[in-house]
């Protein structure tokens, strides 16, 4: 990952916000920022109590703001709610009403919107089906949808029931799917016929037929009739969405749940090959969520709020569903791709519906910027009020096109670092406040703690490299991983000795002279790919499955597009020869285990991979010789030096 340099050494500008954004802002100027910021440390409980009762609608009120044993939070105890009456029955009988809570737009062009009291009439259609399946508190269903309203309606039914849902992302394979379902033994998959995505269908039902061979715990399977085309229904165990609720009341009453009540588990990738569960929980997820993106997007009641992320991940989570819904916003949904039928498909959807909030990733921008700025110039974007980013480090170089060519050169931009084990946005501008800095996510949002330290936690100096880590509990942290309380602990709390209540976030960033952080990226092994995170480990694992070969090392390379490519080592078993055949196979192998978001860019044949005596591979070694760099540092610990020349030349 290429390391940032300070604003100040690149000779750039600090952009305040302008005098028109910070006179409609909900917090304007630095001032107001930093005293509800450092209110929000002083005074933790007071703070978080008064947004608590502010922001969450209770059944019965909490008596205790934290518990904190480390590393396990308990946030808001003694109090109760809904977290789906929290996103929709609360705006029924009030203006919000009628406006729409969702304007979904499919790939092939079709628009539906459904206003709030809509969206609840559906999540309560939804509710009696799933009770009906026989679905209740702390049971698991697992999502396996496209970007389509049904996903939201399937995700706020489980949390109306207290269900614990977990969306897989569309594009995962049978495989992956099936590990997630095993992982939390769901009982309930709910899927589609299929979603359309470059003008084609993708199979999901074909692929969850695939998956639920192996899948004891599922009893039934909920499919939403999308693209139409023929799929096997099994019968006593598949049954039409459409059909399943045409029947079902359309109001329902919602229980209360406990502030701790597990809301979602969501599988992310860690430095081993198992996907890691994240789990998070009601109250604490629920206003961390509502309340950064009140104060990161700047919500009002007539804007029409665009994230472009799936909702098989966190940001679908929290910056579709919960954060906006909550809020009341009203939500743009777009299921296809960004190139489809044209590369203005963005452009054209945001001034065919008045869109005024665009939230992206890096890795888009870059393609966009690529694309050509024609594209852009075509459209006259002028809804938008404002921009957003995350999933990696923005380059300057694409915060500038972002900024002149999508905003004009009038929209904020908000370069948002969080986790999915964060739950909610950690380091922030808010737009009426906080001046910008290209490349820097700039500061904590209330009530976060981060800094900088060295190996051993003493926090390091303006400008220095460190890691970063959350030196306090906040209310969306996760609580642990699912049926896995040491991994947790381990993970996440484990890296410094004296410090058992330090989360690590496995980021490597630095601060400068004026606080402002800089992320640099990942320090473990996990790799940011399109803003995606992939484990090396499990790769490396789908590869050493596939008859031919022998051992396999991924790395990153860094990448103009992606942020970063995938590239891996391959040494082959005696009788397998290296071919260019050999080589898509094992392409298409991975893609075919995980999914094609994993499908290696490069595959080099290698005589033997570089060790330690110990036997460890030397991922930093590789990562060089990825990258056509020299290989630098220290090489006395490995085990053959020869190996290195050997890799050179490999191809
Ligand atoms: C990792 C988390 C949070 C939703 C999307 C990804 C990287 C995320 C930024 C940013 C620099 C960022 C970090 C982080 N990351 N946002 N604004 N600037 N890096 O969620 O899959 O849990 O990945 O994404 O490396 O640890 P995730």
């Amino acid at each position: 990952m290429a390391r940032p340099t300070s604003a100040a050494a690149r000779g750039l500008r600090v952009l305040k916000p302008s005098a028109d954004f910070q006179r409609q802002a909900r917090l304007s100027g630095l001032a107001a920022y930093k005293r509800l910021h450092a209110e929000s440390l002083r005074a933790p409980d007071t703070f978080w109590r008064r947004m608590a009762e502010e922001h969450v609608v209770w059944r019965k009120p909490f008596h205790e703001v934290l518990r904190w044993k480390p590393p396990h939070a308990k946030w808001f105890v003694g109090g109760s709610l809904n977290v789906a009456e929290n996103c929709l029955d609360r705006h029924l009988g009030t203006n919000r009403e009628n406006q729409a809570a969702i304007i979904f737009e499919g790939e092939p062009g079709d628009v539906r919107t459904l206003t709030y009291r809509q969206l609840h009439a559906e999540v309560c259609r939804a509710a009696h089906v799933l009770e009906n399946l026989g679905v209740g508190k702390g049971d698991r269903v697992a999502i396996y949808l496209p970007m389509i309203p049904e996903a939201v309606v399937a995700m706020l039914a489980c949390a109306r029931l207290g269900a614990i849902h977990t969306v897989v992302f569309g594009g995962f394979s049978p495989d992956s799917l099936k590990d997630r379902i095993n992982g939390c033994h769901a009982k309930l998959l709910i899927t589609a016929d299929g979603g359309w995505r470059r003008g084609k269908i993708v199979e999901l039902k074909s692929a969850a037929d695939k998956a639920l061979e192996h899948t004891p715990s599922v009893q039934a399977v909920l499919v939403v009739k999308r693209t139409a085309q023929a799929v096997t229904m099994r019968s006593g165990r598949d049954i039409w969405w459409t059909e399943a609720l045409a029947g079902a009341p359309n109001s329902h009453r919602a229980k209360a749940f406990g502030s701790e009540h597990p809301l979602f588990i969501l599988y992310t990738s860690g430095s081993t090959g198992k996907p890691k569960g994240v789990l998070h929980t009601s109250a604490g997820y629920l206003l961390g969520a509502k309340l950064s993106s009140r104060y990161v997007f700047d919500l009002k009641d007539n804007d029409r709020y665009f994230c472009s992320a799936d909702i098989g991940w966190i940001t679908g989570h929290s910056y579709v569903v919960y954060g906006l819904m909550s809020n009341g916003a009203t939500v743009f949904l777009y299921e296809g791709a960004p190139n489809q039928p044209g590369p203005d498909r963005f452009w054209e959807m945001i001034d065919r519906h008045g869109l005024t909030i665009l939230y992206t990733a890096p890795t888009a921008i870059r393609a966009f910027m690529r694309w050509g700025d024609e594209h852009v110039l075509r459209h006259r974007l002028d809804s938008l009020r404002l921009l957003g980013s995350v999933g990696e480090p923005i380059n300057p170089e694409a915060w500038h096109w972002y900024h002149r060519l999508v905003g004009k050169g009038r929209c904020p931009i908000v370069d948002t670092w969080w986790q999915t084990e964060t739950g909610s946005i950690m380091i922030t501008p808010l737009p009426g406040a906080t001046p910008l800095k290209p490349g820097s996510a700039t500061l904590p949002f209330f009530g976060v703690a981060p800094r900088v330290v060295d190996e051993r936690g003493r926090e390091v100096g303006p400008d220095q490299d460190g890691k970063l880590v959350i030196t306090r509990p906040w209310p969306s942290m996760l609580r642990t991983l699912w049926g896995d309380d040491e991994r947790y602990r381990r993970t996440y709390f484990g890296e410094y000795g004296e410090h058992p209540d330090w989360y690590f976030t496995g980021d490597g960033a630095r601060r400068d002279k004026d606080g402002y952080f800089w992320i640099i990226g990942r320090i473990d092994d996990v790799l940011n790919i399109s803003g995606h995170r992939i484990g090396t480990a499990e790769v490396e694992s789908a590869l050493v499955a596939h008859p031919a070969v022998a051992e396999a090392a991924a790395v990153g390379k860094p990448d103009d597009l992606k942020g970063q490519s995938l590239v891996v080592f391959v040494t082959l078993k005696q009788a397998a020869v290296a071919t260019d055949e050999l080589r898509e196979q094992l392409r298409a192998h991975v893609a075919r285990e995980i999914g094609a978001l994993a499908r290696p860019d490069q595959v080099r044949f290698a005589p033997a991979l570089p060790k330690t005596r110990s036997g460890k591979i030397m991922r930093r070694i590789l990562k060089d010789i990825a990258a056509g760099k020299p290989v630098v540092g220290d090489v006395t610990t490995m085990e053959d030096v020869t190996v290195i020349a050997a890799l050179q030349d490999a191809c």
